[in-house]
């Protein structure tokens, strides 16, 4: 007797026609034609059916707070930071759990099933790192959440980042971040980037890092952070989030530089609709993408994950916790076109981004976590296409969102019959 079996689903490998048997949260049974009674059956009417999805990249802290105390009139990553400078002293510990609390809740109904913010710790009260680590408790039945200590306004550059860091890794935060390319200097990025990963190495932590999000091709803070990484033996636990300055670097250059990144073992994570919408901005035409490499790095075998940066907040005025709006985004601006690189879109919604985070128990196979979303498509490419539809999300063998099939947007008057054609 299982606690759920989910029948007749289709799984992100190809297999079809398969049920996943739950018992005590975890998955007993992945096979065809489960002969087996189960506390509750869902009927996956051979839908895809796939673990969560993961955002390994995210501000909690500032999510929801679009206007407040007004908009980023130049769109720049600049305005949005100093925007974010003025919102700070005006919000409250209570302020940011609301939000960040509001925010999970639309991320659990889209599906996703992990987190990774980056929390500020420019702040001596630290009151973002209070609130979330007080949301990471109060939501862990339904999401997980990890906080990387995020010293927005520079590790060296703000004079209490470094003893806010320490202590906000002392309440809880869980991975150390860093911003090397808003230091004062280069030389100051470099010394940040350094101090992070000695920080991670002496407490056995990941390493997540703002790493090069700029236009500036000379920028070079990936080259320190994959050095470093090597020096003290991180591979496998350091990222570089954004990298969008390899986008406008030399390509000589960049044929030394991937190379130097698959053997740190380091980690990307492109945002791809914060990177559209703030890089290039001080172009004429032609104006740059700012996207980095994504391909190139994947092709390396740099472990590539999307994150959604932000949603209603100084830097982005949209979004709705949709991480297939992302893949959907990154498959555009990285023309990612063929089938295989479509499908790998999903992928870096989910398995990527679950490896980077270093999930542990994260897929669909006997003994992971019963974590699921049930979407209406029949494939990965289907479900990034549609941006397709939940139709329910499963939580350690538990149903935990539901809702009916839709019928997409063509109606077809045929004279005085009305049709209706589904697109699925
Ligand atoms: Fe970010």
């Amino acid at each position: 007797m299982f606690d759920l079996i989910v029948r007749n689903a289709t799984l992100a490998d190809g297999r079809t026609g398969i049920d996943v048997a739950c018992k005590d949260g975890v998955i007993a049974a992945v096979d065809e034609g489960i002969a087996a009674e189960a506390g509750e059956v869902i009927d996956a009417k051979g839908y895809l059916l796939s673990p969560p999805f993961v955002d390994p990249h995210f501000h909690l802290d500032a999510t929801l707070s679009l206007g407040t105390p007004r908009m980023n009139v130049s769109g720049t990553l600049l305005e949005g930071i100093g925007l974010w400078g003025e919102l700070k002293p005006l919000q409250s510990v209570e302020d940011i759990a609301t939000r960040a609390l509001r925010y999970c809740e639309l991320a659990i109904a889209k599906g996703i099933g992990a987190i990774r913010s980056h929390v500020d710790i420019c702040d001596d009260e630290l009151k973002g790192v209070r609130a979330l680590l007080d949301v990471r408790e109060k939501v862990s039945d339904h999401i997980d959440l990890q906080l990387v200590a995020f010293p927005q306004d520079g590790l060296l550059r703000d004079p209490t980042a470094k003893d806010n860091m320490m202590r906000a890794l002392e309440m809880g935060v869980d991975v150390v971040g860093g911003i090397p390319h808003f230091e004062r200097t280069m030389s100051d990025g470099a010394e940040s980037v350094r101090m992070c990963c000695e920080i991670a190495a002496e407490r056995g932590l990941m390493v997540d890092l703002h790493c090069d999000e700029s236009d500036d091709p000379q920028s070079r803070h990936i080259e320190t952070l994959a050095f470093e990484a090597r020096r003290l033996g991180l591979q496998g636990r350091v990222t570089g989030s954004h990298l969008t300055s390899m986008h406008s670097m030399d390509n000589y250059y960049v044929s030394k530089l991937i190379p130097l990144i698959v053997e740190a073992g380091v980690n990307a994570i492109p945002n791809p609709a914060i990177n559209i919408m703030l890089q290039g901005r001080h172009d004429s035409y032609p104006k740059r993408r700012g996207l980095t490499r994504v391909r190139e790095l994947r092709d390396a075998g740099v472990r590539v994950g999307f994150g959604s940066d932000c949603m209603m907040d100084p830097w982005y005025s949209l979004g709705k916790a949709d991480m297939l709006d992302i893949a959907f985004m990154g498959l555009h601006v990285g023309q990612l076109a063929s089938l295989d690189d479509m499908a790998w879109c999903f992928d870096a919604v989910t398995e990527n981004a679950a490896r980077i985070m270093g999930l542990d128990g994260y897929g669909i196979a006997k003994g992971c976590d019963a974590n699921f979303v049930l979407l209406q498509a029949n494939n990965k490419i289907e479900a990034v296409r549609l941006r397709a539809h939940r139709l329910a999300v499963i939580r350690r063998g538990k149903l935990i969102c539901q809702s009916n099939e839709v019928t997409f947007g063509l109606t077809v008057l045929s004279g005085a019959a009305l049709n209706e054609a589904r697109l699925t």
